[in-house]
């Protein structure tokens, strides 16, 4: 398997910058009052891109040895995952007011930046470990 490990890396690599690109998108039509983010081509685009990033994320772990975390990198990575996932859906709910969802959306923003920043940095502190 450590032979596909960076064939697979950039199929991850490459699944999370369209998934982020794809929510950065959407989140900023949805803010300025437009009807496209919510087309169905669209959501079931973003649930396949979402199904290949994690798909390659879980191969990923599969084949790297244990040690690669050992500073906790990974699990300060998946809290803000989850974070950023919670904070879009909500972004995303049409009941919310517009200025309620324009905040979840920046603050998912925030978070996916953080998850790339922790994944390149391979620290808990992410981007600010990188800017340091
Ligand atoms: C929004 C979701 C995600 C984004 C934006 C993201 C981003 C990235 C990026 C940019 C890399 C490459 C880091 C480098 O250059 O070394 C990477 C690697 C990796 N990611 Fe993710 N990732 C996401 C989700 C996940 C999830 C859910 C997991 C597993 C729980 C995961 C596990 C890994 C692993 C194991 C690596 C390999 C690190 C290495 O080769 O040293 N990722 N991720």
């Amino acid at each position: 398997m450590i032979t596909f490990y960076p064939d697979i890396k950039l199929v991850h690599i490459g699944a999370a910058l369209t998934s982020g690109t794809l929510f950065a998108l959407r989140g900023l039509g949805l803010s300025l009052g437009m009807r496209w983010p919510r087309v169905a081509p669209l959501r079931y685009l973003s649930y396949t891109v979402d199904t290949v990033l994690l798909t390659a994320a879980m191969m990923l772990l599969t084949i790297l040895p244990a040690g690669v975390f050992a500073n906790g990198w990974l699990i300060v990575k998946v809290g803000f995952i989850l974070a950023y996932v919670v904070l879009g859906v909500l972004a995303f709910q049409p009941a919310r007011a517009r200025l309620s969802r324009v905040a979840l959306y920046a603050a998912a923003l925030l978070c996916f930046l953080q998850v790339y920043g922790i994944a390149r940095a391979h620290h808990p502190m992410g981007l600010l470990a990188l800017l340091g």
